[in-house]
Order: C-alpha cells, then sequence, then structure tokens
C-alpha cells in the first residue's frame, strides 16, 4: 500500500476527483462520511491517503512516513523540500503575483519597499533578481489586508479567480509564476516500494491525459 498525503483545502476535492478518474475508489474521504477522521483508505486498499495542510505534506512525505504527496507548487517554492517531484497534475491552477491597492503601483524605484506576504522566500527570491532590497513582513492569514491597513506597499500572493483582490480595491501589478499542483514521492520509497509507486504514476497520468 502506498501512503498518500493529500493537501486540504483548495486543491482537496480536485485532486480527490483526479484520484476517481485514476480507478481509486475515495468515498470513504466523501463529506458525508468523514467526520473529523484524517486517515482514508481507498476502496481497493491501494491507498492510504493522509488529509494534512500544504507544508506538513512536505514534511511527511520527505521524512518518509508517507510514501506520496500531492502539494502545490507554491509550497513548495517556498519550503523546497527533499521530495521527488514527478507529475504536474494540472489542477488547483493560479498565479503568483505581486499586487497593492489599485492604480498605487510606482515600480520597484529607488525607495525600500515593504512587501507583506505568506511567501516570504518566494517574495525575496523574486526582488532579489531584480536588484531590489525589500522589507518582506510575513502574514499568516488573508495578506490582502496588510497593503488595506497601510503595512505594506505591495502584496506578493497567489491569485486564482481575482476575486479576493477585486473585493478589496487591490489589482495584480505584476504576474511573478504559474503555480498547480505536484505529485511527489519520497526518494526511498521510490526505490523501495517500485512497483505500487510506478502504478501510481501510470494511473495518475492517464487521468491527467499525458
Ligand atoms: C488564497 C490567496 C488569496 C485567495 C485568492 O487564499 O491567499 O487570499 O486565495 O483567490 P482568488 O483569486 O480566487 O480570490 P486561500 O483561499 O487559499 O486561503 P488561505 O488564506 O488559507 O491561504
Amino acid at each position: 500500500m502506498i501512503r498518500l498525503a493529500l493537501t486540504k483545502g483548495r486543491i482537496e476535492s480536485e485532486a480527490i476527483a483526479l484520484l476517481e478518474r485514476a480507478g481509486y475508489d475515495c468515498s470513504d474521504l466523501a463529506e458525508e462520511r468523514r467526520g473529523r477522521r484524517l486517515i482514508f483508505r481507498t476502496g481497493g486498499e491501494e491507498l492510504e491517503i493522509v488529509l494534512a495542510k500544504a507544508g506538513d505534506v512536505l514534511t511527511y512525505v520527505g521524512h518518509g512516513v508517507c510514501d506520496a504527496g500531492i502539494v502545490g507548487s507554491d509550497t513548495i517554492a517556498e519550503q523546497g523540500s527533499d521530495a521527488c517531484v514527478l507529475l504536474d497534475l494540472g489542477i488547483g491552477r493560479c498565479r503568483f503575483a505581486l499586487a497593492g491597492k489599485a492604480g498605487q503601483w510606482r515600480g520597484i524605484g529607488h525607495r525600500r519597499l515593504t512587501v507583506a506576504s505568506k511567501y516570504p522566500n518566494v517574495t525575496r527570491r523574486w526582488f532579489a533578481r531584480r536588484g531590489a532590497d525589500v522589507e518582506v513582513v510575513k502574514i499568516e492569514g488573508s495578506v490582502e489586508l496588510a497593503p488595506l491597513l497601510g503595512l505594506a506597499d505591495a502584496i506578493v500572493d497567489i491569485v486564482e479567480t481575482g476575486t479576493t483582490l477585486r473585493e478589496n480595491g487591490l489589482e495584480v501589478y505584476e504576474v511573478i509564476s504559474d503555480v498547480s499542483a505536484r505529485l511527489i514521492f519520497n526518494m526511498a520509497s521510490i526505490k523501495l516500494k517500485k512497483a505500487e509507486t510506478d502504478e501510481l504514476v501510470r494511473r495518475v497520468q492517464v487521468a491527467i491525459g499525458s
């Protein structure tokens, strides 16, 4: 059996639908049967699915307590990972963007900017590539609040539909990169459970049509 850590929230329902298309019976994960449980089995017992926060998916797979994981490339870019990233699943598509109050962007310029983000490493790297010295403030929740409250000149965040920005009088200043969910594996699991991991990859590839 393969133990797979699946990111809760944004990509969860699309990931479950993808696993179903790959032929895994995920009815144990259905909302009405789930309650507060965190670990589930697929119908044929091929997968044990662990629901976890994105960053923890990388931790569990990196430490080898989960063989595989489904996690956004945003979290991989921010945290880095020892895991092997095998497939772009093409789900959970969104973009990293620099954003802020509509009509207020004056460019990077010479003034030291304050930028708020849930992704401080991605933010620092992006500005460093432009030779800009910025103060990065780490925010845990709705980062859109930071420019509205006057804490930051801009934010770096993921934008999917753009609704959150729009409804708060903010806009995208610049798109940084595309984001989507990835199928990752623990390095040792790939070797020690070769047949099972190959089978998972093969079935998921068929489901995503690659
Ligand atoms: C993300 C992101 C934005 C929002 C963008 O948060 O931080 O707030 O989604 O989506 P939109 O462009 O479709 O409006 P998420 O909902 O993942 O919640 P989080 O604050 O728990 O990260």
